[in-house]
């Protein structure tokens, strides 16, 4: 019998050494651990924070992980991960609250297929596992997405190899769904012929196999303030429209009434393009295209301001002190990894505010810590939950020199 103390960074149950699959702080299991790990636990004493899983794939599926708990039990767990985040690197700032996205939210998604021996199987993982469930009544995803399984499992069933899997990216654009496959089987003269007929048939707005665009009708858009902008198949979007739009008042709130801002892992314009209705915007991102899709939206938008951008590795080549002193303010949103190396110059830089976004709890504290200790002031942090029901951890913050406004 094991009680389990707190969830690991997979939400895992831990206690006793071990990790217990699906089970909550306080619970007794039992049950035989293998190699450090208990899969299948018997729950003696469930917590009162448990409640019966909402989808009925949740058993087979590995989708999700923590739709055994109720939303106010993840929820605060989703910000204490953030907190304790925070406070390994001394850091103890005031946390405003979480945005959740509602369930059936997601407009993008990577699934998994394989080709069977008869039609192909189309899913997410399934726990723990390497093989695909099907999730017909999934409730991660926009209803629009799971409408198109039957398109993917016919792309699947025509391009997918029978030893390996497929990895199908999917996005919902105005105009229908985008798919952007990779790991499908290279392209002779027979499928670039039948993987566009089937994707039209299906009324699929854009297909792309192993990077090539194989069927667009016209380019995809989604709106991104005033603009519309069509970005490079499978390129980074937000997962939801309600956590950007979340993310998105944070950036504002905390930009203010700068008039010069640089947007930096500045995708395809995201915060940019809304920014351009009153402040001039430099946008810096490491992939080409996605600048060129910005910059396009904007051309096209009326009555935004001007928005400049960028190409740069901004691992490798920072914005230095001296190219930064121009901006009263920063927007930053960098990968999972975080920006340790521009976060150095714009700790020896004077940018008034900073609005720094993160999908690592653990490498935003990291940067937060050097900012702090170069004199910025961390105002507040809103946790956003774009992931429900999984064990990722967003957040939206507001950085600020306290002498100088
Ligand atoms: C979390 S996304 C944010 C994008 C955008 N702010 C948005 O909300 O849509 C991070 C972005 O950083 C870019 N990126 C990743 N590594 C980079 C690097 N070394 N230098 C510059 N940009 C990079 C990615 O292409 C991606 O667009």
């Amino acid at each position: 019998m094991i009680t389990v103390e707190r969830l690991n960074t997979r939400a895992e149950g831990v206690g006793g050494g071990v990790s217990v699959a699906r089970a909550l702080p306080g619970e007794v299991v039992e049950g035989t651990p293998e190699g450090g790990r208990i899969a299948q636990p018997k729950i003696l004493t469930p917590a009162p924070e448990r409640v019966a899983a909402p989808c009925r794939h949740y058993k087979a599926c590995g989708g999700c992980a923590l739709q055994h708990a109720s939303d106010a039990f993840v929820e605060t767990w989703k910000t204490d991960v953030v907190r304790q985040a925070m406070a390994a690197q001394g850091i103890d700032a005031p946390i405003r609250g979480i945005h959740t996205s509602p369930p059936r939210s997601r407009r993008r998604a990577v699934l998994g297929g394989r080709r069977l021996k008869s039609g192909a199987l189309v899913g997410f993982h399934a726990r723990a596992s390497d093989s695909v469930t099907a999730i017909p009544d999934c409730l991660l995803l926009d209803p629009a997405l799971i409408a198109a399984i039957p398109a993917l499992e016919a792309l699947v069933a025509e391009g997918g190899s029978r030893k390996g899997e497929m990895r199908l990216a999917v996005t919902l654009f105005e105009q229908g769904i985008e798919v952007s496959v990779t790991e499908g089987k290279p392209l002779d003269k027979a499928l670039s012929l039948s993987l566009p007929q089937i994707a039209g048939q299906f009324g699929l707005a854009r297909l792309a196999w192993n990077g090539e665009v194989l069927l667009q009708e016209e380019p995809p858009v989604l709106r991104m303030g005033r603009a519309r902008v069509s970005p490079p198949p499978g390129a980074f979007l937000q997962a939801t429209p309600q956590g950007e739009a979340a993310l998105l008042n944070c950036v504002t709130e905390a930009v203010g009434d700068a008039k010069q801002v640089v947007d930096l892992f500045a995708g395809a314009g995201t915060f940019t393009l809304p920014l351009a209705e009153r402040a001039e915007i430099h946008a810096v991102e490491g992939y080409a295209p996605m600048l060129a899709a910005m910059d396009r939206g904007w051309r096209n938008a009326q009555g935004l301001k001007r928005v400049t951008s960028e190409a740069r590795d901004l691992f490798r080549r920072p914005l230095m002190p001296d190219e930064l002193k121009r901006f009263d303010a920063v927007v930053i949103d960098p990968p999972r990894a975080g920006a340790e190396a521009q976060v150095a110059e714009l700790a020896k830089a004077a940018v008034p505010v900073i609005a720094h976004v993160s999908c690592n709890p653990v490498t935003f504290a990291r940067d937060a810590k050097t900012l702090i200790a170069a004199g910025y002031r961390l105002d507040w942090v809103q946790v956003v939950d774009q992931f429900r029901w999984s064990a990722h951890v967003e957040l939206a913050a507001r950085f600020s020199r306290p002498h100088m406004g």
